[in-house]
């Protein structure tokens, strides 16, 4: 167990008013905590000098009580570590925690939580514990460029400036915002300057913060069946109402979409890589989609996650690109050109939404980290970026291919494969009848992660799949993937 550093101790209560001697306050105190649990065998506990310090006390009663638990083994001393709770407790004195912390009986009054959270909760989802294949949305981490990326973290880390230390704004760290801005007019043809970028935590508070900036509880919005539930949930935590639209091999389904909800505020799509499914959405849906979201005053909520890996064909320009009445919100998110757990994403806002987006981003978590930040606007403008996301580009299709010929060889047409032009992920039917939660469970037993496609729909569809992520493991893990998954079929 990591030893807890000194400076850390519970309150310590002494009552100069008690009659009872300090240092005997303070050995006994020191008995109870190391008793009850609160200080545990090993932790290291301040210097005479500092706890007297601390407690604004005379030093004298801290050495004589210290002297006292020295004598009695409850604590020892260590070279380097200074004086620390013994690891040996006496036998019977050490009694773990739980009689201190845990919770008291309930008096009878109702312990509330709120309905929020029993809309937004999901079943244990066992596959989602694997960090191989067919784990989606994984990067291939180990070809990540770590050795440029913590230079640059080391630049900024360096002797910061103030400016990166204090509150930042929460738009975001303007360098990066520009370097956003750039990149996704030229890569994407998204119309944009630097103004209307918002820096989130990750698309998944794009989605939050559009759900909250645009919606008022109970507000219908379509939402793609199947679709993301991270953006289902996202649009909950604001109330919204969603409204299934079906997905056909043009995208979204606007004739149906009009049909289930013509009241709807807004609409969440991901029209370049449709996410389960893999469809892009075609022109004339776009344009079918634009024109009605003009017409009734809807917004539209582009989710733009994966669009920088495409295997054929010309890339497609985002739908914002194409939207000439400002309905489009457009959010990104670098956890799969960088790493997850960067968490940093961002929203292309029309200009006369920037300041409500603002002010919810405030509201939620101020402003992200100014380090990471600025690391980041560097990455990209000293060209590492865009060289990291060509060489992805070329890993990606080699396991894709890869996955497609296990398949090919292994699964005797029990899978029917699609949505494999694009991203790190493809999409695999599985014949009517076969239950793909119960699968996946089962390949997460074999530490294969396969993401169940029904989990993704509103309602049970007629036909399940399995969505199998092939852009964060090696061409040796996914064939050994594929052949665990047949062994589970
Ligand atoms: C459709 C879709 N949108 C967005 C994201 C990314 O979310 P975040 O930026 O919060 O990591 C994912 C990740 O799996 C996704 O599948």
């Amino acid at each position: 167990m990591k030893r807890l550093s000194a400076g850390f101790l519970p309150p310590v209560a002494l009552d100069a008013a008690s009659g009872v001697p300090m240092y005997d306050q303070l050995s006994e105190w020191f008995r109870r905590a190391i008793m009850d649990g609160r200080l545990r065998p090993g932790q290291r506990v301040p210097s005479t000098r500092s706890l007297a310090k601390e407690l604004d006390i005379s030093r004298i009663p801290v050495l004589s009580a210290y002297e006292q638990l020295y004598a009695e083994g409850y604590l020892e001393t260590f070279v380097g570590a200074g004086t620390c709770v013994a690891r040996a407790i006496p036998g019977e004195a050490f009694a773990p925690a739980q009689r201190t912390t845990q919770p008291k009986k309930s008096q009878g009054a109702p312990r509330r939580i709120s309905r929020r959270v029993a809309a937004l909760k999901t079943a244990p989802q066992t596959w989602a514990d694997n960090q191989g294949a067919f784990r989606i949305g994984l990067p291939a981490l180990d070809h990540f460029p770590s050795t440029a990326w913590s230079k640059l973290l080391h630049r900024h880390a360096r002797n910061p400036p103030i400016g990166h230390m204090v509150y930042g704004s929460p738009m975001g760290y303007l360098p990066l915002r520009e370097a956003i801005a750039e990149y996704l007019s030229t890569v994407r043809a998204v119309r944009c300057d630097a103004s209307q970028v918002l820096i989130t935590t990750g698309s998944q508070q794009g989605l939050q913060i559009c759900a909250h900036a645009l919606l008022e509880a109970k507000d219908g919005v379509w939402m793609e069946d199947p679709g993301y539930p991270g953006a289902r949930q996202a649009l909950r935590t604001a109330g919204a109402e969603i409204v299934p639209v079906p997905v056909d091999d043009e995208g979204l389904n606007v004739d149906a979409g009009i049909r289930l909800g013509k009241n709807a505020r807004a609409i969440y799509i991901s029209p370049s890589h449709q996410f389960p499914l893999g469809v892009t959405m075609s022109a004339a849906r776009r344009m079918q989609l634009l024109s009605w979201a003009a017409r009734t005053g809807a917004w539209i909520i582009e989710d733009d996650y994966d669009s920088e890996y495409r295997f054929g064909g010309r890339p497609l320009a985002s739908l914002q690109g194409m939207d000439a009445d400002d309905r489009v919100i457009y959010v990104g998110t670098f956890s799969k050109v960088m790493f997850p757990a960067l968490r940093v994403g961002y929203i292309v806002a029309p200009k006369d939404l920037i300041e409500a987006f603002a002010t919810v981003r405030d509201a939620f978590d101020t402003f992200s980290s100014t380090l990471y930040q600025a690391a980041l606007a560097d990455f990209i403008t000293e060209g590492q970026f865009a060289r990291h996301i060509r060489r992805m580009r070329a890993l990606y299709l080699e396991r894709r291919t890869a996955l497609l010929d296990a398949i090919d060889q292994h699964m005797d047409g029990k899978l029917e494969v699609i949505g494999t032009h694009a991203g790190m992920q493809l999409t695999a039917l599985l014949a009517r009848g076969v239950d793909d939660v119960a699968l996946s469970i089962k390949t997460a037993k074999l530490g294969v992660s396969t993401r169940p496609l029904s989990i993704c729909y509103a309602k049970p569809p007629k036909r399940g799949g399995v969505i199998l992520g092939y852009s964060g493991a090696s061409v040796a893990e996914i064939r050994d993937g594929v052949r665990k998954l047949r062994s589970c079929l």
